[in-house]
């Protein structure tokens, strides 16, 4: 399963690449907004100092224009995946963009029949919102494994990204479906490193050894 960190906060995504744990980096428009910086300028510092599949998303609102954004955000660098929202204007946009080589990641994904839009459109990655489901008293983790069992009947290439991902159980969750990906906010990654027994473990371990030679602890 890879990891993608969602953010696009420099000194995080930072952090987060010396784990050596991280495949990629998603953002989105809210989450670029938050840094101040336009978008591209953005995109082209998170290309120089990451190498991995990173999602920019467009914020236009026709085909055609959609199709202009994101011929200047894959010429922004190799490895940037261009993000449209699963809409009609989307799908017509990720039609042609596959068509042109160009991958794209089809986001703000509700249900199993956008994601089959998405995967006919010729979609690199589709992202299903599972938190967002979660939300609204609805079984997100279903939208997972609604999508990956469909594609699998199919063969569909297009990778299940699962996104708006809340915490550790989530990315368990996920995994157990078989999401191709998963992309968490930095909080939620320092999450899936806790556990309560393997702190009160190691911290026992240390005195037992430090004790039995009379190590002054670091
Ligand atoms: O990648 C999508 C993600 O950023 C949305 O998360 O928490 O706003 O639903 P959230």
């Amino acid at each position: 399963m890879k990891f993608f960190l969602d953010s696009a906060n420099l000194e995080e995504l930072k952090k987060a690449a010396e784990w050596g744990i991280i495949d990629g980096v998603t953002t989105n428009p809210s989450l670029i907004a938050k840094e101040g910086v336009p978008m591209e300028e953005q995109i082209r510092k998170i290309c120089d100092i990451f190498d991995g599949d990173i999602s920019a998303e467009v914020v236009s609102d026709t085909a055609e224009e959609m199709v202009e954004e994101g011929r200047r955000l894959a010429s922004i660098h190799s490895n940037v995946v261009v993000k449209v929202p699963l809409v009609q204007e989307g799908i017509k946009a990720v039609s042609r963009l596959s068509k042109e080589g160009i991958r794209t990641n089809v986001t703000l994904c509700f249900s199993a029949a956008q994601a089959l839009l998405a995967a006919k459109a010729g979609a690199y990655i589709v992202s299903p919102f599972i938190g967002r489901v979660d939300d609204l008293g609805w079984p997100g983790m279903d939208l997972i494994r609604d999508i990956v069992t469909i594609y699998k009947n199919y063969g569909f290439q297009t990778q299940v990204l699962s996104a708006s991902v809340r915490g550790a159980l989530h990315v368990v969750e996920a995994a157990k479906a078989g999401a191709h990906i998963t992309t968490l906010p930095y909080k939620v990654i320092e999450q899936l490193f806790h556990h309560p027994l393997t702190e009160k473990g190691l911290e026992q371990f240390l005195a037992d050894y430090r004790k039995a030679f009379d190590l002054i602890p670091a």
